[in-house]
């Protein structure tokens, strides 16, 4: 079968995102963030639980895979392997952009294997913010999905060269919030938020933000790249947007209600622990695993998921932590440029 134009994107934006990755390894923004060592801790670690206490993400560990791909063959392969390494290691996974499987259910196949690997496993949707609620519960039953992520991405719209034009979404989010049947996480794709968009999303509804930050898998990049006839056309916007560590700070002065999720250059699992001190409730990462399963394989990604788990553990204990309430206690200092940041905001 010959790919569509969109499967064909799907491709692309996997091949970039690696290419991108070997090129320029990405530095977090969360190296702008130091968590003060106390030499005390008086735990140890077999005292640390780093279960969500969330009813709605009863998930064991607080990071996850998240949303990436599906919607060709190739990617349909990855989001397999993907399913393997978060069924063996227990965590959750979110698929990619779900929007073509709608369009064209040929490609429906390449998310559904998600669920077909991973039947008992926690899986979640994905949708752009200009669909319908109808169109997000059909998203949602297509994996049987336990949640949704809804993504807004006007930067990644703006460079990309079939991107849309008009960015209306607050109805949708609203009806899509109110209708459909799982849990919403409104997400950023890699330009961060500021507190004011947090509270508007709020008052829509919204329960759950991901605030999707700059500093790991840039779009602006990927899709200016994807215009081969003349690329580097949108230079200007490589560092456009919030970094993750802005973001959160960002989160930190919006009004209470809204809980946060955090993703954009995850690293390690020193960057989940200083995003969940920062404020975040979980932590997804998709470039650096994707990066390790493609230069090993699922057996080398399922390796660096399962260290992952040990080490955020061990962490904890070192910061004094039983679980991610006591992680609010833990004392931080930001970089000047950081501090700068925080000051003029
Ligand atoms: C190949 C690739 C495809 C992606 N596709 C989607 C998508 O369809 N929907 C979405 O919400 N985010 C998508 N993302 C964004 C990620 O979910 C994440 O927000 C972003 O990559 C920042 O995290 P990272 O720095 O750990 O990669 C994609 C990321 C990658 C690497």
């Amino acid at each position: 079968m010959t790919e569509s134009g969109q499967a064909h994107r799907k491709n692309e934006h996997l091949a970039l995102a690696e290419s991108n990755f070997r090129r320029t390894p990405p530095t977090s923004s969360l190296e702008d963030v130091r968590l003060i060592h106390r030499p005390l801790p008086e735990i140890g670690i077999s005292d640390v639980d780093l279960t969500v206490q969330n009813p709605d993400f009863n998930w064991q560990y607080p990071f996850y895979i998240e949303a990436m791909t599906g919607g060709s063959e190739k990617t349909g392969e990855i989001n397999q392997q993907l399913a393997l390494a978060a069924r063996t290691t227990g965590i959750a996974m979110a698929v990619g952009s779900e929007s073509i499987a709608i369009k064209e259910p040929a490609q429906a196949a390449s998310f559904q294997i998600a669920r077909e690997v991973n039947p008992d496993g926690f899986l979640m949707a994905n949708i752009g913010a200009g669909h319908s609620a109808e169109n997000a519960q059909k998203a949602i039953d297509l994996i049987h999905a336990d949640a949704l992520e809804v993504h807004i991405n006007a930067a990644q719209e703006t460079v990309m060269p079939e991107g849309d034009d008009a960015f209306y979404w607050k109805d949708n989010i609203k009806a899509i919030v109110e209708q459909v049947n799982v849990p919403v996480i409104v997400k950023e794709v890699g330009f961060g938020m500021d507190a004011q968009s947090i509270n508007e999303l709020s008052a829509l509804g919204v329960q759950y933000v991901n605030i999707g930050g700059r500093s790991g898998t840039n779009f602006a990049q990927i899709e200016d790249r994807r215009n081969r006839e003349t690329p580097d056309q949108y230079a200007f916007l490589y560092d456009w947007g919030q970094t993750t560590a802005e973001s959160l700070l960002e989160a930190q002065r919006a009004q209470d209600g809204v809980t946060i999720f955090a993703t954009g250059g995850i690293q390690s699992p020193l960057d989940i622990l200083k995003a969940q001190v920062m404020g975040a409730q979980t932590v997804g990462v998709a470039g650096h695993f994707l990066h390790t399963l493609l230069t090993t394989d699922v057996d080398g990604l399922i390796a660096e998921i399962t260290r992952w788990q040990k080490q955020l553990t061990e962490l904890y204990a070192l910061v004094g932590a039983k679980n991610v309430t006591d992680l609010a206690q833990v004392p931080y200092i930001l970089s000047p440029e950081l501090k700068n940041y925080n000051d003029q905001r």
